[in-house]
């Protein structure tokens, strides 16, 4: 075609090791693998990262817990995460591991530039602290007595000197800097929330512990370690090279694409960019923010027992019908609950009856009536036009991050298809041009249905493509050519098989 390949590079959050996977972190992932998986379509250049956040208090403990060492525990947790998301079909091109050495001299080089422009400096802290729990309290979080509220202990007042990111000096660097990228942060709510935080004063923070000897070494003072935020940010910055290779580093940065859930947007939105800054390195360009997934109207978690597996799901409803639940069911970006029974329901409308309707139905009569030939398409079909115009709101829908959008208008166009074979009934037809035509249009539909739901739909598309007769894999497959009327040539074996998705009892 000519034209120069886009660089897309899109990351999820690392997850906690002190967790396994569930279908929260697996939202996050699955959408950003989807989308990765359009601009592979789209013909651009695509680096898509996860991975795991390792170090810090919670996971040292976690392992505690558990009678390992904490990499003996990073590496159990650690591959749970790749387990899951081998199981969910996610085409990650890496999986970074904060605990990696690449990570450390990242961080260390990164931190290293911020100290030397003069952002980080050491000063006294004082607190109220617990040496069970290691960790600072506010006079608010504790009990009568001076007594921490999980050891029931007095805490001590304790003096440790903790390197200091001056954040407030990067208060009028950000508020441009959010002034003159009006889209660097979605969706708008988000945008306005984190300009809020700014404006209502950024204090310095503390980004190393003394305390702890379970994170990256502060590289100019060996008594400390990062906290654990502050190397876990940079793993963005790791993955494509930065402190090692410069030139892969400038290729893809900041053309970067944050994912992230409303729990860690102070972070994202606020620190990040700053710290960025401070560090001589533009900030990302997008950060684009979801809600939650709610499971009996709360968020999930380990002490509200209401953590659901993605392992759970995906026996009943495929990898495909897990995948595409999540991505059509939760739009990105307001809280959203999940429930079993709207699950079901949505596989059986959108997956058994409609498209695997369409696949069968089609299927079966050119058995019937076109000897088991797939005709070719009306060139002046009514069905071209609407999808050229559901081509424009797909793709729209797509490069906003908005999946429920796109796969809403995708399947529009199955529904169209199956209204447009009730009227016609070419099941009832005597063989001939008219029966050909209706046949070869809802073929084409197939055809290009396949390739626009394949970011969701990772492997019912490709046997759709197999079975309408197509050459090759839809992942071969380039837009917006492939969603061009008339490409499915006719001519071609039409294969009957098994329901694509057998339906569920409800
Ligand atoms: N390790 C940090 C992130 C560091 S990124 C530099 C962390 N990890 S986490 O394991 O707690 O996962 C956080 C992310 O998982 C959230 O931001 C969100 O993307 C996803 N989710 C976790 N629970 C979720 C829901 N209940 N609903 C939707 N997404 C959720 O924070």
């Amino acid at each position: 075609m000519g034209s120069v390949a886009k660089r897309f590079y899109v990351t999820t959050p690392i997850y906690y090791v002190n967790d396994a996977p569930h279908i929260g972190h697996a939202y996050t992932t699955v959408t950003a693998d989807a989308v990765a998986r359009w601009h592979r379509l789209l013909g651009d250049e695509v680096f898509f990262l996860t991975g795991t956040d390792e170090h810090g208090l919670k996971v040292a403990r976690a392992a505690e817990a558990n009678g390992l060492t904490p990499v003996e525990h990073a590496d159990r947790f650690s591959a749970r995460y790749r387990e899951a998301w081998e199981l969910l079909d996610i085409s990650n091109d890496d999986f970074i591991r904060t605990t990696e050495p690449r990570h450390y001299e990242a961080t260390q080089k990164l931190m290293q530039a911020a100290y030397e422009a003069g952002y980080i400096e050491l000063r006294p802290y004082e607190g109220l602290y617990c040496v069970s729990c290691e960790a600072y309290y506010t006079e608010d979080d504790l009990l009568d007595g001076m007594q921490c509220p999980i050891h029931r202990r007095p805490v001590e007042l304790l003096k440790e000197e903790n390197y200091f990111f001056k954040l407030s000096e990067f208060t009028d660097r950000l508020l441009e800097w959010y002034q003159a990228n009006p889209g660097a942060v979605t969706p708008e709510s988000k945008r306005n929330e984190a300009v809020g935080l700014i404006r209502g004063g950024l204090r310095d923070i503390s980004i190393s512990r003394t305390s702890i000897k379970w994170g990256v070494p502060v590289p100019w003072d060996g008594d400390h370690v990062f906290y654990v935020w502050y190397d876990a940010l940079i793993n963005y910055a790791t993955a494509i090279g930065y402190g090692r290779d410069d030139a892969r580093f400038d290729a893809w940065w900041p053309a970067v694409h944050h994912l992230i859930g409303k729990d860690i947007l102070r972070f994202h939105c606020v620190y990040w960019p700053a710290l960025l800054m401070a560090a001589g390195i533009d900030p990302p360009a997008r950060i684009a923010v979801h809600g939650y997934l709610l499971v009996g109207g709360e968020k999930m978690s380990k002490t509200a027992f209401n953590q659901i597996s993605p392992a759970g799901l995906v026996p009943t409803f495929g990898v495909d019908g897990y995948r595409y639940h999540f991505l059509r069911d939760q739009a990105f970006g307001p809280d959203g609950e999940f429930s079993y029974e709207g699950m079901v329901s949505r596989y059986n409308a959108d997956l058994a009856n409609n498209l695997g309707n369409l696949l069968a139905r089609v299927s079966t009569v050119v058995e019937r009536k076109c000897a088991g030939i797939g005709p070719a398409p009306d060139p002046d079909s009514a069905l071209r036009v609407f999808v050229e115009s559901a081509y424009e709101q797909i793709a729209d829908a797509w490069e906003r991050i908005a999946p429920s959008e796109a796969l809403e208008a995708t399947w529009r166009l199955v529904r169209e298809t199956n209204a447009a074979l009730e009227a016609a009934e070419p099941w009832k037809a005597e063989p001939g041009p008219a029966v050909d035509a209706v046949l070869g249009d809802a073929l084409e539909i197939l055809r290009i249905v396949a390739v626009l739901a394949s970011p969701a739909l990772t492997r019912a598309a490709e046997e759709i493509w197999r079975r309408i007769g197509m050459d090759g894999s839809v992942l071969d497959q380039r837009l917006p050519a492939a969603a061009a009327w008339g490409g499915y040539p006719g001519g071609r074996k039409v294969e009957r098989g098994n329901p694509l998705f057998p339906r569920l009892q409800g």
